[in-house]
């Protein structure tokens, strides 16, 4: 067990390793004083030797307030990360490990914002705790000082009944990092905290989703993570959220460029002012910020060009969606500028996978298909997207997270361009259908013609690269994927269906 000490005697504070039971903290032992063996990353081993050099540092210097609670960061992530090396090696000593993470204590006088921020940190917890039943008006019940009431017709606002049991997965606060995903009930977000759950286990996720028609509870079955059902326009449900996070990742949006030309205005209010009332909320709280943004911010590209999207590309965006999302990376980059902000922004392309709504091209056509409907084509299908899988964009988003730099914008995209008519044909020979077995349709008003992406930013600076750059073979996947899960996607159907036939049928 550790604990780390300051000296209450204000700043400048003594930072000093109390190191009861271990031999050092680059060597965890269990409590009765054995040696633990823990299969090392290298990297948990760097960062556990660097808990000592802190603290002989701190002895050497004296710490500034500000340099302390930084300092304290450090040794809070380093900490963790020994405990979850210990974790891997000894799954029986989690509860030994997590009761030493929650025992890290910074005592300091003078200025007591450590204390202070513990003290709401554990509110945060306890609310999140207590919550076995989850809403946004529970949420605003516990919550202190003034309510804010959402808007009449807010995204979330008019399914009282709606009730969410939460589960905890192991991890937590020490072990390494708390981390809100808004939008994780809709299709890229929920592949995110899957894929989280699945990969880190030392992430604690909270989840916040209004559940508009967009988002799929069921997409979190069995995944056990914290969910709020709220909108990020509501300035108290996600004040009260992002206080006791670390990080913020942005997925939440209308999404859909088709609706955006029927009603623009929920494009607006969620995509403009939901992000404006977050950024709000990690300046406040200090807390960093990722925004998912889309390479539609870029307008379109001529066909048959070799021109590609870059970070230096100016915006211009074509739809009311994609106006909405230009609007928010703008929001995203005032706040890092004029308010010192700790966010990133990332513009990807046209994501598939497993998940997605039905009302998207590629799930579309599958599930026309599985339903004995023929696919649809807008106009002649010579539109150019470049497709990535979800995971590859997921992969990136946390290679971000992790190693990005503060205040920048990395375009993300796998090399995936094909036409519609290219796409199609692969899921009609992926469904055993015949290559002309299709109906045309009539046109996007505004229709882009073609998007594409040049990655090389996030390559050479981060190290990202697609692990599944073989869109055919992931195309097959995904068809697989909602052969096999038709209770997923079956309820909404008929009703997209029904949206779109009103749409297409010429007058
Ligand atoms: P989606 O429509 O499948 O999911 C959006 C989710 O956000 C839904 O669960 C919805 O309920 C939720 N939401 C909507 N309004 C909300 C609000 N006010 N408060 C809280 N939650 C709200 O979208 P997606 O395809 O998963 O896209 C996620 C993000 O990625 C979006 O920001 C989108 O612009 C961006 N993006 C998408 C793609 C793509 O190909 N799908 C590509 C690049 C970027
Ligand atoms: O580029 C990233 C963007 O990709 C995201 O920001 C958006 O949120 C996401 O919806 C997607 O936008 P698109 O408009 O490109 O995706 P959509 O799936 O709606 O359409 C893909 C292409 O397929 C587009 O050229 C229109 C065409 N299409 C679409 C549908 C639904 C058809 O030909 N037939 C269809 O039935």
């Amino acid at each position: 067990m550790f604990r780390l000490l300051l000296e209450p005697d204000g700043a400048p504070g003594t930072v000093e390793l109390d190191d009861p039971v271990g031999t050092r903290v680059g060597d965890p032992v269990r409590e009765d004083g054995a040696a633990v063996d823990p299969v090392e990353p290298a990297q948990l081993r760097a960062q556990a030797r660097a808990v000592e050099d802190v603290v002989a540092q701190d002895e050497r210097d004296g710490l500034v307030p500000d340099e302390v609670r930084a300092e304290h960061e450090r040794l809070r992530e380093a900490v963790g990360l020994v405990l979850h090396d210990v974790l891997q090696a000894e799954p029986e000593l989690g509860p030994v490990a997590q009761q030493a993470a929650e025992l890290i204590d910074v005592r300091r006088g003078g200025d007591d914002q450590d204390l202070a921020d513990a003290r709401e940190h554990q509110r945060g917890q306890r609310v999140v705790d207590h919550r076995l039943v989850v809403d946004r008006e529970e949420l605003l019940t516990d919550a202190d000082g003034d309510r804010v009431q959402p808007a009449p017709g807010a995204p979330g606002q008019d399914d009282p009944s709606h009730r969410h049991t939460i589960t905890s997965h192991p991890g937590g606060y020490g072990m390494h990092m708390h981390i809100v995903v808004t939008g994780g009930a809709g299709f890229i977000g929920a592949n995110f905290v899957r894929r989280t759950v699945a990969t880190r286990p030392d992430v604690r996720i909270t989840v916040v989703d209004a559940l508009t028609y967009a988002a799929n509870e069921s997409s979190l079955d069995g995944v056990g993570v914290e969910f709020v059902k709220g909108s990020i326009t509501d300035p108290a449900v996600v004040d009260e959220l992002v206080a006791p996070a670390d990080a913020v990742v942005n997925f939440a949006a209308d999404t859909h460029n088709d609706n955006s030309l029927t009603d623009p205005w929920p494009f607006l209010d969620t995509n403009i002012r939901g992000t404006a009332v977050l950024l709000d909320a990690v300046r406040r709280h200090e807390k960093r910020l990722h925004h998912i943004s889309t390479d539609e911010v870029f307008g379109d590209l001529p066909l048959g060009t070799p021109e590609r999207f870059t970070e230096e590309t100016p915006y211009r965006p074509s739809s009311p969606y994609s106006a909405s999302k230009a609007s928010s990376d703008h929001l995203v980059r005032a706040w890092v500028r004029s308010f010192g902000v700790q966010a990133t922004i990332s513009n990807c392309s046209n994501n598939y996978g497993p998940y997605q709504h039905v009302e998207k091209f590629i799930p579309r056509q599958i599930t026309n298909i599985l339903s004995g409907e023929r696919p649809k084509l807008y106009g002649a299908g010579a539109n150019v997207r470049d497709w990535i899988h979800v995971d590859d964009h997921n992969d990136a988003v946390w290679a971000i997270l992790e190693r990005g730099t503060i205040g920048e914008t990395y375009l993300i995209g796998a090399d995936g361009e094909r036409s519609n008519r290219e796409v199609l044909a692969l899921i009609l020979e992926a469904t055993g259908r015949a290559p002309d077995d299709f109906d045309t349709v009539p046109d996007r008003a505004g229709h882009d013609l073609r998007y594409a992406i040049d990655s090389s930013k996030l390559r050479r600076e981060l190290g990202w690269a697609p692990a599944r750059a073989d869109f055919a073979a992931g195309l097959r996947d995904t068809v697989d994927w909602y052969r096999e899960n038709r209770a997923w996607w079956e309820p909404g159907k008929a009703g997209t269906e029904a949206a779109y036939a009103r749409r297409e049928t010429p007058r």
